[in-house]
């Protein structure tokens, strides 16, 4: 099989290195890739989050024959990628860009989730400032303020005091932080809980669960500070073959399925659920229509399986006849970031220290890996050392360990001995927070 991924993140870095160990993917390419994931796989440089980017990626695809694309990112997916490949008969793993609204739109999301009775926080949709002001004045504290369209996992406060609340308001809707995507706005209650989250692969009847991950989304230690892509995660969270499972996919995940048949909107491919596990049940934060970064890096880090032959069962519609394989250790995975992340920062940094980490990680017999994001090669020198950061996330030191707290510390003793100007992390990845699991009789 000839695989083409597409992105240039730390995730597609996950998924490229697995797809690449599936015995029946003869070649591979990752597009655009990164200079620190092109010394795994070969790259092809072009811009899916683009119309103009689209179009070579799948003349790419028809020249070099591919077999199967997978789309990383959401940007793609929300343009039409999906449409555009299936119009080549070209095979593709993802949603239409009718079924990325339910990430590209938080508008669209809460409202299909209301028409559907799927769980999710009480809320309220505003086009007009003054309205969504007048609403808050007199709104429960903390309430949540949310930008309706794409705003890189940026555009979500919580505010704890009114001030904080309007002031997000005017900065969405005023000010246009985040451009049109900030024109709508989502109010919603704010929901005490565990977060945890939860990614299925579908082929739009049947949803196989990956293991699950909590996510550090919050920039600084003890979830302080303003929310990035996420920060690192640990996996699992609660277990597959805990009730609980269950429950989510019975009460959030097959009704949502439902909602897409319902409403003629096809879906092949994984749907991330961001959850808050609450005293009353699981409800739904978010709905991703992609894998998550860095979610991705620590869940396909223990999957034993074949990824690629995974894959292509979902778009065969055969996903009721796979049974997934996991490593049973759980796995950290913990990014290194540009100082400033998620707002403003400097890049061209050296990094140096990853020759020793990478040979300890290969000492360790695959316990550890380095997935790269934000990093580019010296000019004239796309891949290899040495390389420099390029990004706000560049990258995510994932380690494996007999126990939770042996995975971080594996990660983090590794990411203590990659230096670059301005790196900065967390030191708390890997400790579970939020309430304790609700305990509920099932
Ligand atoms: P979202 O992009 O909608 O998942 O929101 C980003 C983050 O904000 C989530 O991962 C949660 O940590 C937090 N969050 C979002 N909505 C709520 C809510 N209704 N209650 C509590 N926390 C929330
Ligand atoms: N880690 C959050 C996301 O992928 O959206």
């Amino acid at each position: 099989m000839r695989v083409l991924v597409l992105g240039g993140g730390g995730r597609e870095h996950a998924l490229a290195w697995k797809l690449s160990r599936s015995p029946s993917v003869k070649e591979i390419w990752c597009a655009p890739g990164n200079a620190g994931l092109a010394r795994d796989v070969d790259t092809m440089s072009l811009a899916p989050d683009t119309p103009e980017g689209i179009e070579q990626a799948v003349q790419f695809a028809q020249e070099k024959k591919i077999d199967l694309t997978v789309v990383g990112p959401e940007a793609p997916l929300i343009l039409g990628a999906v449409e555009r490949f299936e119009k080549e008969k070209l095979k593709i793993f993802g949603p239409n860009h009718q079924a990325a609204q339910l990430e590209g739109s938080k508008c669209f999301a809460k409202e299909f989730m209301d028409r559907h009775g799927i769980p999710t926080a009480a809320f309220r949709t505003f086009d007009n400032p003054g309205e969504a002001r007048r609403f808050v004045e007199k709104t429960t504290l903390p309430v949540v303020i949310k930008a309706d369209g794409l705003a890189a996992g940026k555009g979500v406060v919580i505010a704890r005091e009114r001030a904080q609340a309007l002031q997000a308001i005017d900065a969405m809707m005023l000010e246009k932080r985040f451009g049109e995507a900030g024109s709508k706005i989502v109010v919603e209650d704010f929901l005490p809980g565990t977060e945890m989250t939860l990614i299925v692969l579908t082929d739009g009847e049947t949803a196989l669960p990956l293991e699950t991950a909590q996510d550090y989304k919050p920039a600084l230690n003890g979830n302080q500070g303003p929310n990035t892509g996420g920060m690192g995660c640990y996996s699992p969270h609660v277990p597959l073959k805990d009730p609980l499972i269950n429950e989510i996919l019975d009460r959030l995940i097959y009704p949502a399925l439902a909602g897409l048949r319902i409403e003629k909107i096809p879906y092949c491919g994984a749907i991330y659920a961001g959850l808050m596990l609450t005293e009353e049940g699981p409800q739904v934060l978010e709905f991703n229509v992609r894998f998550g970064d860095p979610e991705a890096q620590a869940i396909l880090f223990r999957l034993k399986s074949d990824l690629a032959e995974v894959l292509q069962a979902c778009l065969e519609e055969r996903l009721n006849e796979v049974t997934l394989d996991w490593d049973s250790r759980p796995s950290v995975c913990v990014v290194g970031a540009s100082q400033g992340y998620p707002g403003p920062f400097e890049s061209g940094f050296l990094i140096e220290g990853l020759e020793e980490v990478e040979q300890e990680a290969a000492a360790s017999g695959s316990e550890l890996k380095v997935f790269f994001a934000g990093v580019k090669g010296e000019a004239g020198a796309p891949s290899g050392l040495p390389l420099y950061t390029s990004g706000g996330r560049v990258l995510g030191v994932t380690a494996l360990g007999e126990t939770l707290e042996q995975a971080r510390a594996k990660a983090y003793q590794a990411i203590k001995k990659i230096r670059f100007t301005g790196l900065s992390y967390r030191d708390d990845i890997g400790i579970p927070y939020g309430l304790p699991l609700p305990v509920r009789s099932h």
